[in-house]
């Protein structure tokens, strides 16, 4: 019955989480055995199983938004779609992997405050990985080389030639949901579709596909049922809201749309649905077409939910001019790309533990 909820696109992470305590484990799990990847790979169950725990163990269940259910929903998501027949058709058995690897580690160890803060305040990870995409790389390379580790190592059983392959596409996958190459990953996609087209032969095409998948697994919260998706705006703001709290408390200006005082949330989910979240999933409609029809209808209605609120808010219709449409544009963009000042912030990562121990083993049988 779970393994048949978990194909649904409306299925809810955050019940699965409310019953079990540990949706990324029984998720990813079920994905695995649904398929047969164990088989097909020879993975020893006990050491993915050891390995997912892992995994799950070191996202910080502190964070709002960054923990293991946000992992749970871009791996459902994830999965939703690469196993739509147009794209699990062309996908290689390692791409088949690594699409469902990538979204369950791809915010591992998340410290709950964005990029441009950790490099603004000089944080140590930043030296590390040269500013470069500080978080992806800091999630996919902590829990790879973690899984060299006798215990964690699902690769045991491959040749060299797969694990390259899964470990060269879960890298480029994870690294793809760093939102400052977001514009760039659109227009890359949109030149294949109106260009001369994908050719699924090649690896590199395959690529941008399964990169942009992950983009917008990433992001899908605009396109949930109303609810689902008033829920995750709901934690993602408050997310920001503690980073700005972080800012006020060391008297560094604060972040764009960090302010929990002055935030216009409506306004800032409108700008997010009409800067960010609506021109990816317009290029990845023209490619998924009715596969995703029903997300293409989520988002409207939900961005209407969001006008209407902020309609009321102002006791009257709010007509853009060009002037405030910019600045919506800008501050959009300014929630996933804007280098917030700052000083420095105390980011080493504990494994914060997920201990809740309800037990639901019968869900993922
Ligand atoms: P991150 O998960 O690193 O990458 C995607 C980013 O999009 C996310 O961080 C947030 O900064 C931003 N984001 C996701 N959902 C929303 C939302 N509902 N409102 C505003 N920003 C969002």
């Amino acid at each position: 019955m779970y393994e048949q909820n978990v194909n649904n696109i409306n299925f809810d992470v955050e019940q699965l989480e409310t019953a079990s305590g540990q949706s990324l484990y029984y998720i990813a799990w079920s994905i695995f055995r649904q398929h047969g990847f164990f088989e097909q790979f020879n993975i020893p169950e006990p050491i993915f199983l050891r390995w997912l725990k892992k995994v799950q163990h070191g996202y910080r269940g502190t964070n709002p938004y960054h923990n293991a259910v946000h992992a749970s929903d871009v791996t459902h998501s994830m999965h939703f779609f690469v196993t739509r027949a147009r794209i699990w058709s062309v996908l290689t058995p390692e791409e088949k992997l690594a699409s469902i690897i990538a979204p369950i580690i791809h915010d591992y160890m998340h410290p709950g405050v964005n990029n441009a803060f950790l490099i603004t305040t000089r944080d140590a990870l930043t030296m590390r990985y040269n500013d470069l995409s500080v978080l992806e790389n800091f999630h996919c390379a902590s829990v790879l080389e973690f899984t060299q580790e006798e215990q964690y190592n699902l690769f045991v059983n491959m040749t060299v030639d797969q694990r390259k392959l899964v470990r060269e596409m879960v890298i480029s996958m994870v690294l793809a949901t760093d939102m400052a190459a977001h514009f760039e990953w659109i227009g890359k996609f949109k030149n294949k579709m109106s260009g001369s087209g994908f050719n699924f032969e090649n690896k590199a095409d395959r690529k941008i596909m399964l990169n942009m998948a992950i983009k917008c697994a990433d992001v899908n919260n605009p396109t949930k049922p109303l609810e689902q998706s008033k829920r995750w705006t709901e934690l993602i703001m408050e997310e920001f809201f503690r980073q700005g709290d972080i800012e006020r408390s060391r008297g560094i200006p604060i972040s764009m749309f960090m302010n929990r005082e002055t935030t216009d949330i409506p306004k800032c989910q409108i700008g997010f649905i009409d800067f960010i979240a609506q021109p990816l999933f317009d290029a990845w409609y023209s490619f998924m077409q009715e596969d995703i029809q029903i997300l293409m209808d989520n988002i409207k209605g939900n961005k209407n939910y969001w006008k209407n609120k902020s309609e009321k808010v102002s006791f009257g219709p709010i007509k853009p001019t060009p002037s405030s449409t910019e600045s919506l544009s800008n501050t959009a963009k300014a929630s996933a790309l804007a280098i917030p000042p700052g000083s420095n912030i105390q980011t080493s990562v504990s494994t914060q533990q997920i201990t809740n121990t309800k037990s639901s083993d019968s869900l993922a049988r």
